[in-house]
This record gives C-alpha cells, structure tokens and sequence, in this order.
C-alpha cells in the first residue's frame, strides 16, 4: 500500500468557508417539489402541514443551509400571484420546460417560506425576468417582506400571514443567456439594472441580489456583467457548469452502467469546476479585487440520461458512489475557491438530477450524494486552512482530494477522498506547528456503482472508520472509491 503524505497548518488560514456552500436547490421539476417534497395535507405520506417529514428530518441532518426555488427554468415562467390565495381558486399552469405537465399551483410561496421555516434554511428565490415584468418582481418582494401598509401587504395578510417573512437571497433571472430569455449579456446587463433598482429593501429586509453568471466557460457574459453591473448593483454572479460524462448532451451516459473509462471521464469533467472558478474569478477580481461580489454556483451537479421507462422531462436518475465522489471532488473545489465561492446550490435537492434524496410512495433514500453532505457538514463556516498531500494519478486524473478547515475552538476538520478504482492508500496526516492529540474519522465507501435504492435503502452508507494516532500523527487507509470526514484534536 502506498502512503501518501499530507501536511496541514491550522495557523494558515485562508478564508472562511460558507455555509451556504452547502446548499440545495428545488425546482418545479418533475417530482421535486410534488411527491419529493409536498404531498399535501391529506396525504398518507407521513407529513407536517403537507411536507414530507422525512425530507425535512433528512435536510436538517445536514444542516441545510439554503434551499433555491422555484426554478431553473422554470422559474421564467412562473408567476407567483398565481400560487397564492384558496388553493381551489389558484391557477393551473403547463410546465413547458418540464415534460408539459400540469402546474396547478398549490405548493407556492407561503409553502415555500413555510417549508424553510420548517427546516431551519434560507429561502433563495429566483424572479423571473425572461417573461414577467419589473412589477411584477417589485411586487414580489413587497408581498414577502413589508411590514406596513400596502396592497401587497394587506394581501399577504389576507391570505393568513400576518408578519413578512425575512429574504436575502434573491437572484434575478436564471440561465437569461438560454432558457431565461436568449439574451445577450449586455441586454441582460440592462434588465438587471432596471429589475434590480425597484427590489426594494423593505422593513429592513436586506436582499442579497444575485444576477445570472454564465453558462459554463463563456468568459465574455462574467467580463460584461463584472464591467456593466459589477459591485454597484449585485452582491453575486451565478455560474452553471454540469457534469455530463460522455461530453454529449444527446447521449449523456447511463447513472448506473458505466465503464472505468467513463468513470475517469467523469471525474476528469467534474475537475473542470476549478479551471471554471480560476478564471471566472480572475476575471472577477480585475473588477473587483475586494471580492465583494460572490460567485454563486447555483447548479452543478452530474447530470445522465434518465432512468429507463421514466419521464424524459423529469430528469430522474440514480445515483452511486461515482457520484459521492463528484460531491466530495466539487466540494473541496469550492473550499479551495471559497475566497470567492459564497455558495454552490447542488441540483437538485429531491428525485431530479444529482438528487440527495429519492422518493417514491411512503419511502424516502438517501444517496451516497446525501452522505458526503453529512460528511462535509463540518466544514460549515469553518476557516479553510493550509493542506497538502503528495498525490499520485489513476486515469487521467489525481487520486486524492481534499479539504481541511478549523473552527474558533480549535477543532479541525479534514475532508479525503480516493476515486482510484483499485487502490488503496494510507494517508499519514503531520501538522507543520504542534501534534495531533486525537483522531476519529467516519467513511463512505462502495464498489463504484453501489447505489440506495428502495430494496437496499442502506446499502451504502456512511461507516467509522479507524484512525490512528502515532508520534502527533494520524494515520487512516482509504480504500478505492471512498470518502472520508476524519475530525482531529491539536495539542
Ligand atoms: O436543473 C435543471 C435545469 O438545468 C434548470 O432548470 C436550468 O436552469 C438548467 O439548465
């Protein structure tokens, strides 16, 4: 067994990494929102006031940070007056982008704020700029957060709520360069600043305005919105970047056959996200050095073909180890980037994509994707600090990833993970100043294509795993195909 070295200085600290790293995202897509999220009232699924209770347990394990809503794509479509008031009365809608399926409106803003409120995250809301109006949007924020008097207000009111909600996030058009409208950027640029001047800040209400970044590696919509809005008018810039791993959006690859070629393949598209950040942010920081502008990555994720026999417009896909190592890759890739990074938005959060969580009927599964977010939850506001390990490749791509952050308390954090397919390595773990008094450690682990499904719901599923500690080191065996979260204490 090959051991690799790794060096940590906790007195090296980089930046804070977010939270909101962390977070989610919940589209009126497929089963989602309905059936993966809200059943409804009357329901057998076991529920509270219409959410899935064992959706809402399973956020609030990983400390959900952020939950974004309602789309996506579908979020330029969608008129929130119409998802509001007597759900008898609410309109239906097609969901064109979606499989055409019908919208009838009944989980809608006041469920939406209420479902946060249930898990404890903040709401992210995108506004719809590609086919709404400025009113519109106004309007919106109005409803949501004004205390006073106000058509807006007294509706709300009206309509059972008596206080505002609070909301900071809001973004402003999704995907406007394609399904948000085909703009340019510079067109964009314009609506962006005449949207965003009438989201007023209300009864202290303070929005943290998100426009919309570019779509993967177009380095000209980032460079026109850092010179045409900059930090005058947005707080963060979004990015999309999904990991197809045949390269082909026609044939994208199956979630759960693959080869060992498309396996590298995958990671090596997945690796991807940090030349998009590098120089993203490059770009970013000739306008804005002071890094007051977040880069939001507020889809990333694996994305295949769907599941055999279901929905071609509901994007349902399982989900193995080979996607807990994407997770676990990307997340250290946004901890290395989180002087920049101030959230990343996984999609999606329930039965679409790379999905956290599968449902189907009363049954609720965790996916090996669900399990590195318990695994990484540490990292949580805590300060990335200096790591380095001596890497070896398998594939194309280096074997070992990772993270290692510290908290006020001293306590550190350290995130690991292998995707070589047949190699086990041992990781022997020095710190530049003082020892390490003490170590354990929790891994997940599989052959590649292990999967929860609703037969095996915990096939894989996150284990101890040993630590040693000898001479003020750690030492731990990863094992192919593993990730692992290995919490020390420093003397
Ligand atoms: O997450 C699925 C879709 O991918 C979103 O609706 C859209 O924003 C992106 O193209």
């Amino acid at each position: 067994m090959k051991v690799l070295r790794m060096t940590i200085n906790p007195f090296d600290k980089k930046s804070k990494i977010r939270k909101e790293i962390f977070s989610n995202f919940s589209e009126h897509l497929g089963r989602c929102v309905y059936d993966g999220i809200y059943v409804g009232k009357d329901s057998e699924v076991p529920n509270i006031e219409g959410f899935r209770k064992d959706v809402i347990e399973a956020f609030r394990q990983i400390k959900l940070p952020v939950l974004r809503w309602p789309g996506g794509c579908f979020a330029d479509e969608y008129h929130w007056t119409d998802g509001i008031g007597e759900l008898s009365e609410r309109k239906k809608m097609i969901n064109t982008n979606w499989g055409g399926v019908v919208e009838d409106n009944s989980f809608g803003t006041h469920e939406f704020m209420r479902l946060c409120e249930l898990v404890g995250c903040e709401p992210y809301i995108s506004g719809n700029v590609g086919s709404g109006t400025v009113e519109e949007l106004a309007k919106w924020i109005e409803y949501i957060t004004f205390d006073g008097v106000s058509p807006m207000a007294d509706l709300r009111r009206k309509n059972g709520r008596d206080k505002p909600w609070k909301l900071k996030y809001l973004g402003i058009g999704n995907e406007s360069w394609g399904c948000g409208g085909s703009m340019t950027p510079e067109f964009y640029c314009d609506n962006y600043r005449r949207y965003a001047t009438f989201c007023r800040e209300y009864s202290g209400n303070k929005l943290f305005k998100i426009a919309c970044g570019p779509n993967s590696d177009d380095y000209n919509w980032t460079d026109v919105c850092m010179k045409n809005i900059g930090a005058w008018g947005m707080q963060g810039l979004s990015l999309h970047y999904y990991t197809v791993p045949t390269g082909n959006w026609d044939h994208k690859g199956s979630a759960t056959e693959f080869s060992e070629e498309e396996y590298y393949e995958t990671i090596s598209r997945t690796r991807f996200m940090d030349t998009l950040l590098t120089r993203h942010g490059g770009i970013m920081d000739r306008y804005d050095p002071m890094h007051k502008v977040g880069l939001i990555v507020d889809e990333w994720g694996t994305w295949y073909d769907v599941e055999p026999g279901t929905n071609p417009g509901f994007l349902y896909q399982q989900n193995t180890m080979r996607d807990a190592v994407v997770a676990a890759v990307n997340l250290d890739i946004f901890n290395a980037h989180s002087d920049r990074v101030y959230m990343a938005n996984i999609a999606q959060a329930v039965n679409v994509l790379q999905a956290i969580l599968l449902t189907e009927g009363g049954v609720t599964v965790k996916t090996p994707t669900y399990h590195v977010f318990d695994l990484y939850k540490e990292h949580q506001d805590a300060e990335l600090i200096y790591s380095h390990i001596e890497n070896e490749t398998e594939g194309g791509v280096p074997c070992i990833s990772q993270s290692a952050s510290t908290t006020e308390n001293g306590a550190v954090t350290i995130t690991l993970s292998n995707c070589s397919l047949d190699r086990t390595f041992g990781i022997d773990v020095g710190t530049a100043f003082g020892e390490i008094a003490a170590a354990s450690g929790r891994i997940l682990t599989g052959e590649v294509h292990e999967k929860n499904d609703f037969e095996h719901p915990e096939n894989v599923v996150i284990k101890p795993l040993d630590v040693k500690t000898e001479n003020g080191n750690a030492f731990v065996e990863l094992p192919p195909c593993s990730v692992a979260a290995i919490a020390l204490t420093l003397k």
